[in-house]
């Protein structure tokens, strides 16, 4: 499959051969789309043969001469189906793929899905893939098709017949096959591209100035991620433990001083102190630093032992007349009465601890038995409340939540306790990062860090995730004041209009684009890359010369553009003093973010983040 700039190089060659008879030189290829040099026409051509639409001749003083096109087809891009469960059928061409006619026969007619799921993977058929189909209604025994089921659900499956029924056999030994009297046939699957490039390329029609190298080494697929303190509470897209820690090893060494500058829970933090790195994390969210404050502080296992059973033992005997609720609006929406006051009891029990280090770690486990009693649904980063008989039914056993989440915390920090590096320390600033937060300017070794994938109304609301805990366990002067957060942080406030000063063609690019479709959503993308810019001035203001910044970012799509934050981010630093070294992409297996989200909040209207990201290695020069 070939990106749009591919495909408009080719037809240009394919229209100039038309009329010449001969093909364009590497020269006039680079004048005519404005490429930086011809060794980037060459590039092209180069990736034009690669992918079998040019004919590969060799010894020729100019390769492009010789160039005969081959016959290509384009195809329609039906949307995606389900390697999984099946999905409903819903066929809105958006885009197309253009393939080489020996690709596919000539035979047919053909249309293209994208894969969602993993349940044909031992076809080869992954996550993210195109199959191209050819539309056909019937199928032999074996094949793997397109089937729809039930009432319109479509999903790609190996269809057999046995005993006038169908069985559709996923793929993959972890799954059951589905067993149906009927089936639709909607064609065969007849190529499968995997193009791991394929989200980042789309909307990407500019000469590329940076390589994104795949190395889904990175991925860490399977991995145990709740290691040590990793564990002890759910925030919103957090480091893979050994992606930073991979980072550290090899952007710094030990006895350096490190900072995260957007640190969240601070996981990258926790890497740091366990291989005897000294550590900065900073935060606008006040929950993250309480959980990276109570994930990076060692706690003698034996003592966090004895005064949580001692807790244990207290709160069975709190008198109801002996607690104070909590007073913020809407409490009663979010909690059943008899919820709040366990919870009241429990908040209590906590605060008599004396030892503020066990006090707020064992806060951490009641932070998450808030979220787990209240009312709202599990698995969902805005709050929204579950309804009707699930609602009625609910009925949380609070000290049972409770003691799971502490006595599986305070394992973890036994483990931490024992291999965190007693020389190293951690330092965790509440504040704006791109401001001054009194760091001294060169002097961190390296910057490790993954700032927001856009702003919070749209991606992740940090705010709203982080205000029920934040409002029973008192990390803000004034509980009500909790989801203002989400103004605050990146691209929290719209920019009046679209004049900027910002130097990213990428993103001058991305912003016409959107601006053509939703003026406002523009808006917001550009306060967003307002603020990270900011951010990284401050980051190249703290780190020593010659020293390396690694950002793990997100390339999110906004009305169906997808904005190249990495080759934003590597323009806008290039032009603030450094270097864009390296630019890796890797899977995203587990890391807890929404893959959809309804920017508009309307049930159904979903728009695809990512399921992959890019760690952009800076450089200061
Ligand atoms: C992707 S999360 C970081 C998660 C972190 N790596 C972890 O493992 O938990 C981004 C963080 O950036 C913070 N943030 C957003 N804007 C900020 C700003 N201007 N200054 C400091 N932090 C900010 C958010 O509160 C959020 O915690």
């Amino acid at each position: 499959m070939l990106t749009k700039k591919q495909t408009q190089v080719l037809d240009f060659i394919k229209l100039y051969m038309a009329k010449h008879s001969y093909a364009p030189s590497l020269d006039e290829i680079k004048k005519k789309f404005k490429l930086a040099s011809v060794s980037t026409a060459h590039y092209y051509i180069s990736k034009l043969q690669d992918a079998g639409f040019l004919n590969k001749e060799h010894n020729q003083p100019r390769a492009v001469s010789t160039i005969k096109a081959k016959q290509t087809v384009e195809i329609p891009i039906l949307g995606a189906i389900t390697a999984g469960q099946p999905i409903e059928a819903i066929e809105i061409p958006d885009e197309t793929i253009t393939i080489t006619r020996d690709e596919i026969g000539k035979q047919g007619k053909h249309y293209a899905l994208r894969v969602q799921g993993s349940s044909m993977i031992d076809e080869g058929i992954f996550d993210g893939d195109i199959v191209v189909i050819r539309k056909q209604e019937v199928a032999e025994n074996g094949q793997t098709v397109v089937a729809v089921i039930d009432d319109n659900q479509a999903t790609l499956k190996k269809l057999y017949r046995e005993n006038g029924k169908f069985r559709l056999q996923p793929a993959n030994p972890t799954l059951f096959p589905i067993y149906r009297d009927e089936v639709e046939v909607r064609g065969v699957v007849v190529k499968i591209i995997r193009n791991l490039e394929s989200q980042l390329d789309q909307g990407q029609s500019r000469d590329e100035k940076y390589v994104r190298k795949i190395d889904y080494s990175w991925d860490y697929r399977g991995e145990k991620t709740k290691s040590h303190t990793h564990g002890i509470h759910t925030y919103p897209e957090m480091f893979i433990p050994q992606v930073g820690r991979r980072l550290l090893e090899t952007y710094s060494k030990e006895g350096d001083t490190i900072c995260d500058i957007f640190c969240g829970s601070g996981s990258a933090l926790v890497e740091s102190r366990l291989i005897g790195r000294n550590a900065y994390g900073i935060d606008l969210n006040p929950l993250a630093i309480f959980l990276a404050k109570a994930k990076t502080t060692p706690i003698n296992p034996q003592k966090l032992t004895k005064e949580y059973l001692a807790l244990l033992n207290r709160v069975g005997k709190i008198k109801d007349n002996e607690i104070k609720q909590p007073d913020f609006k809407n409490i009663d929406f979010w909690f059943k009465d008899k919820v709040i006051v366990k919870l009241a009891k429990l908040k209590k029990a906590i605060h008599e601890i004396k030892d503020e280090a066990i006090q707020n770690f064992l806060m951490v486990a009641f932070s998450e038995t808030v979220r787990y009693s209240s009312n709202t649904k599990t698995g969902e980063f805005k709050l929204v409340r579950v309804k009707g008989d699930k609602l009625e039914k609910h009925d949380p056993d609070v000290i049972g939540i409770f003691r799971k989440h502490a006595e599986k915390n305070i394992a973890g920090m036994t483990d931490f306790y024992k291999d965190a590096k007693k020389d190293s320390w951690t330092k965790i600033i509440y504040g704006d990062s791109s401001k001054d937060n009194g760091i001294k300017a060169n002097s961190i070794d390296c910057i490790i860090t993954s700032p927001p994938y856009g702003d919070s109304r749209t991606t992740v609301a940090y705010g709203q995730f982080s205000r029920l805990s934040a409002q029973w366990i008192d990390v803000f002067d004034d509980p009500n004041d909790a989801s203002g957060v989400d103004n605050d942080l990146l691209g929290g406030r719209a920019t009046k209009d679209l004049a900027h000063r910002l130097s990213s063609d990428y993103l001058k690019e991305s912003l016409e684009k959107i601006a053509k479709q939703d003026e406002a959503r523009a808006k917001d993308v550009l306060s967003f890359n307002l603020g990270l810019n900011e951010c990284l001035k401050q980051a190249h203001r703290i780190l020593k010369p010659k020293k390396y910044f690694c950002l793990v970012v997100g390339n999110r799509l906004v009305k169906q553009v997808r904005i190249p934050t990495d080759f934003i981010i590597a323009e806008l630093a290039e032009k603030i003093g450094f270097t864009c070294e390296d630019i890796i992409v890797r899977n995203i297996p587990g890391k807890r973010m929404p893959i959809k989200n309804s920017p508009t909040n309307i049930v159904g209207a979903l728009e695809e983040t990512m399921n992959k990201e890019s760690i952009v290695v800076l450089r200061k020069n």
